[in-house]
């Protein structure tokens, strides 16, 4: 079931007029020029294949692309290593003492990174896992906070051919088992903890209750925060008794192009997350050629800061694969933006002299609320481009952005792709696009993307519907691991007959034919940039003891996005009170993650169905949002929508 998206977003976005073409100077330096498009136009294929000569490959490919819908196998019979790609072949070139990473954790101590130290680090994290029973297909997770670690162990596997899962460190236990145990792990890689808003954050005790039971053998285990932490003999090693003994070098062997690279969970419209599946030619090459275009990078000069979390899929293409491919310098920072105070950001960039930052519109609208007069205290003129990912940049929030982050003069990209795109598919090129504030805009070079109506057709230019995506692309996913009806069904049924991959976000065309992206189409919601599954949260709820009855929706926020509101019908023998929310809040908290806490907990007496028993989620959002009540015709029963708007007025 698909429903409108949020009219305010509409109406907000769809004001906006104003346009900033790139500087003269900007235009000439930049890396790709409007000539790519027309090139991908006239032979898309080739234009891939020559991204693809971006990287090192052992063994040349035959074919390009074999397309047995839906399932996609690129650079057929090409062999390369994707460790090799980003670390060792920079050395190779003269670069090993390039730094790689600055690394600046929470607290204020820091590590300097060159790509020599990297290849001997992910050389001896590869032996060190091979020692520890990896091998070439096995499945390793990594549980780990936003420290060198988790991109060390993320290369370390792809140097051996076994594909990582990461789980984001602020997901429970229950979330991680679930995820070991549809990946069938075998390592899980984690921290006693990590630092968060000044604290340590302790990780080890949810690694231990995910692993229980499982059939993880061995757990690798990183000191941070030097905190006490329960052992399980012969199960547990230390990351620096293990790795650190071991041979600086390692020798790589190169894999097919379609050998699985990492496993990403992502949420969907039920309660069970889904495994997205990437594999290892045709992934970096277009994790690398977007990072190159979009990004405009200088690998001899850009100093690059992505501001995301390794565990989602922002920071697997746009921290690890496509930097590192590209043999950037960036910065990798461990904890939050307030952390000690609220100009960390701004400091970590006059301190590195960051050339480009990468961000959510969340976090940006959280620094609007603080004042520009925290960022106006830091010298911010080494910002020459700013990128923009994760939900629908409102233009008020892009503005901002422009003026007092990046001096009224760096390009913003408003960069939209998901997890299962694996990398960049929709954004303005900076040295190429006047840029609209709230429009992600074009298609890049090589990519198809529209925008269709219910029956699959292209809607003209000003009009309103379903973005698709209607060829296939080098960074696709390949399935959800262990589920290829799910995959069929969840991309590709809904336009089957056009062949067309469904993204499962509403859109627009405006007159120009540039895009606007609306916000998600289905039961999933957008938190400050997390995809979480309404379903996820309703099951987490009702699995609560006094739950009888759960329905929740995302309602717009001006901070987050959305915010997740819950609809509760208690059951008969619980007490109601203010505590059974707070309650409630935390169980949520424990299932899931503290990010799938719901923002409110309204008690009710019913929840408004169809007579199919569906849940009418669509009239709740009205409810959430305060607004009058939508179409409620084709409820079982009309007056519900009465009895609960009485009992929330009534009640408080
Ligand atoms: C969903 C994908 C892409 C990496 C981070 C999120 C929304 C993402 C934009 C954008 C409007 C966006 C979409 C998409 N989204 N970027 N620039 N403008 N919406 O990855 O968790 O897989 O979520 O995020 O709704 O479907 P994800």
């Amino acid at each position: 079931m698909t429903e409108e998206p949020a009219e305010a977003t509409l109406s907000n976005l769809l004001k906006e007029e104003r346009t900033f073409p790139p500087s003269a100077e900007f235009a000439e330096q930049a890396n790709v020029h409007a000539d790519a498009y027309e090139k991908a136009q006239n032979d898309r294929i080739s234009f891939w294949e020559e991204a693809a000569n971006r990287l090192d490959w052992s063994e040349p490919w035959h074919t390009a692309l074999e397309w047995n819908a839906p399932f996609a196998k690129w650079f057929v019979g090409g062999k390369l290593n994707v460790a090799y790609n980003c670390v060792d072949r920079h050395v190779e070139a003269g670069n090993g003492d390039r730094v790689a990473i600055h690394w600046e954790g929470e607290p204020g101590d820091t590590r300097t990174i060159t790509y020599s130290d990297l290849q001997k680090e992910v050389s001896k994290a590869a032996n060190a896992l091979h020692e520890l029973g990896v091998r070439t297909g096995d499945r390793v997770m990594i549980y780990l906070p936003m420290i060198p670690e988790a991109a060390v162990a993320m290369l370390a596997c792809a140097r051996l051919g076994a594909a990582h899962s990461v789980v984001f460190g602020g997901f429970s236990a229950d979330s991680l088992r679930n995820r070991i145990d549809d990946a069938q792990a075998k390592v899980v890689i984690t921290a006693d903890g990590g630092y968060r808003r000044g604290k340590p954050s302790a990780l080890k005790p949810a690694a231990d209750e995910a692993i229980a039971g499982t059939g993880v053998e061995k757990v690798l285990v990183v000191r941070r925060t030097g905190e006490d932490v329960p052992w399980t003999e012969g199960r547990d090693v230390w990351w620096h008794d293990v790795v650190d003994r071991q041979a600086d070098t390692h020798e790589h062997t190169t894999f097919d192009a379609e050998n699985p690279l990492f496993i990403l969970y992502t949420s969907g419209t039920t309660a069970k997350p889904k495994g997205i599946l990437h594999t290892s030619g045709g992934y970096l090459t277009q994790a690398s050629y977007t990072h190159h275009a979009v990004f405009d990078l200088k690998p001899e000069t850009d100093i690059y800061w992505c501001a995301a979390d390794i565990g989602w899929v922002t920071g697997h293409s746009y921290i690890v694969y496509g930097p590192l491919s590209n043999g950037v310098t960036q910065v990798m920072y461990e904890g939050t933006p307030d952390t000690p105070h609220q100009g960390r950001f701004w400091e970590i960039i006059q301190k590195y002299k960051v050339t480009i930052l990468y961000t959510a519109p969340t976090t940006i609208r959280t620094f609007m609320k603080w004042g520009a007069d925290i960022p106006a205290k830091f010298d911010l003129s080494s910002l020459r481009l700013l990128g923009s990912v994760g939900e629908p940049i409102n233009p008020e929030a892009w503005i901002w952005y422009r003026h007092h982050i990046g001096g009224d003069n760096a390009p913003i990209v408003d960069t939209w792709w998901q997890t299962e795109t694996g990398a960049i598919m929709v954004s303005p090129l900076p040295g190429v696009t006047s840029t609209k504030p709230g429009s992600a805009q074009k298609a890049l070079p090589g990519i198809s993307a529209d925008v269709v109506d219910e029956s699959g057709k292209s809607v003209p230019d000003g009009g309103g519907g379903y973005l698709v995506l209607t060829e296939p692309w080098p960074s696709m996913l390949r399935g959800i691991w262990g589920d290829d009806e799910r995959f069929k069904d969840t991309y590709w049924s809904r336009y089957s007959e056009q062949g067309y991959y469904f993204a499962g976000d509403g859109a627009k065309k405006d007159d120009d034919g540039d895009l606007w992206l609306l916000g998600r189409v289905d039961d999933v919601m957008n938190v400050s940039g997390h995809r979480i599954s309404t379903t996820e949260v309703e099951s987490a709820l009702v699995s609560h003891p006094s739950v009888a009855e759960a329905a929740v929706v995302g309602a717009t926020d001006p901070t987050t996005g959305q915010g997740i509101v819950a609809f509760v019908i208690l059951r008969g023998e619980a007490k109601e009170g203010t505590d059974t929310a707070a309650e409630l809040r935390q169980h949520v908290a424990r299932e899931i993650g503290p990010i799938a806490k719901p923002r409110q907990i309204l008690v009710v007496p019913e929840l408004p169905k169809t007579r199919s028993g569906k849940i009418m989620r669509r009239l709740l959002r009205d409810v959430a949002e305060n607004r009058s009540l939508g179409d409620v015709t084709t409820l079982a029963d009309p007056t519900v929508m009465n009895l609960i708007s009485a009992g929330l007025t009534g009640g408080k």
